[in-house]
């Protein structure tokens, strides 16, 4: 994906809390279709760079463009709207609702009908009920949940629950997806098929970045990654540079005994 123009350029992006700086001043790009790893050690900043960048929180500071325009401190439904999707480290299903209809409602985003034409039950409104079934089918058979497509949520497995929040955060016609920690709590087997739908989220030229402790893995599947302590950037590079740079290997030393090292 070399060459591209970058789809988000964040630039000294800080986040404080009360005295504590979580995020410091932060810069990266991400271009389109690109796996972009953000890894670091417990407290380092990650999640918090998803939430300002979410929207969640507001920034302290900096600059976040998306397509050269700037959102940073829109709030996160203008955020999502603008096709910045993010899950989250637990699963938050709508109970009480199957497989389908959750995805379905991840396509609310894209829906133009008003409540309005949907009540009064328009051609128009009736046909993009169609489209957005018709794609809620597709992603589901994208992350392989077509068996349980009219399962109720909360019959589902954990493995299952993490596929389902994948194709749901997909259903909002994501431009970037941003996965905290996604594989946690995954059986191997759940980690391989999980590693193959972000790869194909990818390859649909969505960009993804990816909070992720596992390195086994994080490294094979990003292209790039960056590595935060403390909140400040202290390495970006391909996955083989950053496994030998001195700085990460100094940052990981007493946490997980270095990185790549069983969690
Ligand atoms: N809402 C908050 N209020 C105050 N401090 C916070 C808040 N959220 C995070 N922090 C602090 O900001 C720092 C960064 O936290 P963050 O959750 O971003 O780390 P992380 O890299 O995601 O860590 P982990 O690997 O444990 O998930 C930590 O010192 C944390 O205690
Ligand atoms: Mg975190």
């Amino acid at each position: 994906m070399t060459g591209e123009q970058p789809l988000i350029e964040v630039r000294g992006l800080t986040k404080r809390f009360g005295g504590l700086t979580a995020v410091d001043g932060l810069d990266f790009e991400i271009r389109p279709g690109e796996v972009l790893g953000l890894i670091g050690p417990n407290g380092a900043g990650k999640s918090t760079t998803f939430n300002v960048i979410s929207g969640t929180y507001q920034a302290s500071a900096g600059s976040m463009r998306l397509d050269g325009e700037e959102i940073l401190g829109l709030p996160p439904h203008r955020i999502a709207a603008r096709g910045i999707m993010r899950t989250f480290q637990h699963n938050m299903p709508f109970e009480g609702m199957s497989v389908a209809e959750n995805v379905m409602v991840g396509a609310q985003t894209t829906v133009r009908s008003t409540l309005g034409r949907i009540l009064l039950g328009t051609a128009a409104a009736r046909a993009e009920e169609q489209a957005i079934r018709a794609r809620a089918d597709e992603l589901i058979d994208f992350v392989g949940l077509s068996e349980e497509r009219d399962a109720e949520v909360t019959s589902l497995s954990f493995g299952q629950g993490r596929l389902l929040e994948t194709a749901r955060a997909l259903a909002g016609e994501p431009r970037i997806i941003l996965f905290d920690e996604p594989a946690a709590g995954l059986t191997p087997s759940e980690c391989d098929r999980l590693g193959v739908i972000i790869r194909g989220i990818a390859e649909r030229g969505i960009a993804v970045l990816l909070i992720e402790h596992d390195m086994r893995f994080l490294l094979p599947l990003a292209d790039r990654v960056i590595v935060l302590n403390f909140g400040q950037k202290i390495a970006d590079g391909t996955p083989d540079t950053i496994r030998t740079d001195p700085a990460v290997v100094d940052a990981y030393l007493g946490e997980a005994g270095g990185v790549g090292a069983d969690a």
